[in-house]
């Protein structure tokens, strides 16, 4: 049987392991856990690539959070737009709430860095910034990161949540595909 269609006979090579995501994960929510220790915490993942790390995360939280999501696009197409397009906002506004966005890679920062202007324009209480992976080589527009899984080099990844046209959400691991 063929199951070219998913992508699950072609594994690409493991670049951050289950075993290590694990254990940076924990360490993460332990120090989230801690800064939100007196404070209402309120995730918003970035769909669709965060779904993943934020379930993880979530579940090792020794702190109650609510969690909504929005995804957001800058192409139509294959062309970038140049503007990020909205495809699917908050279900209420951010206002008041001390807020973490949780995303799973960080690039140009081109993405992060509106989506957290708009989320700022709600008046938040707070607002913070947690990403799996980092990539500041390709950063174009600065934006402020307060919690890191793993700084990478410039290598196009995959897994974990994370796609290469829609393909390896479902790896259990960071994998590369450009090598
Ligand atoms: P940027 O920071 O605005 O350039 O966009 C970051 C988004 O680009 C991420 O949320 C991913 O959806 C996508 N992206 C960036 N680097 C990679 C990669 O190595 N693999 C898969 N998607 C990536
Ligand atoms: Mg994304």
């Amino acid at each position: 049987m063929t199951n070219d269609h998913t992508g699950k006979s072609n594994h690409p090579g493991v670049f951050i392991s289950t075993d290590e995501i694990d254990a940076r994960v924990r360490s993460l929510a332990a120090e989230i856990s801690a800064d939100y220790a007196d404070r209402d915490l309120f995730l918003v993942g970035l769909l669709k690539g965060s779904f993943v790390f934020l379930a993880d995360l979530i579940r090792k939280l020794t702190v109650p959070a609510s969690v909504d999501f929005m995804a957001a696009t800058s192409y139509v197409g294959t062309k970038s737009s140049g503007t990020l397009i909205i495809l699917k906002n908050l279900n209420e506004s951010v206002r008041g709430k001390n807020v973490l966005i949780v995303e799973d890679i960080i690039d140009t920062g081109l993405t992060l860095s509106d989506i957290r202007q708009r989320l700022l324009d709600e008046q938040p209480e707070s607002l913070r910034i947690c990403t799996l992976l980092d990539k500041p080589a390709r950063r174009e527009q600065h934006v402020p990161v307060d919690y890191v899984g793993f700084e990478i080099e410039d290598r196009f990844v995959v897994g974990y949540g994370i796609d290469y046209d829609e393909r390896f959400r479902w790896l259990p691991y960071v994998g590369v595909v450009d090598s």
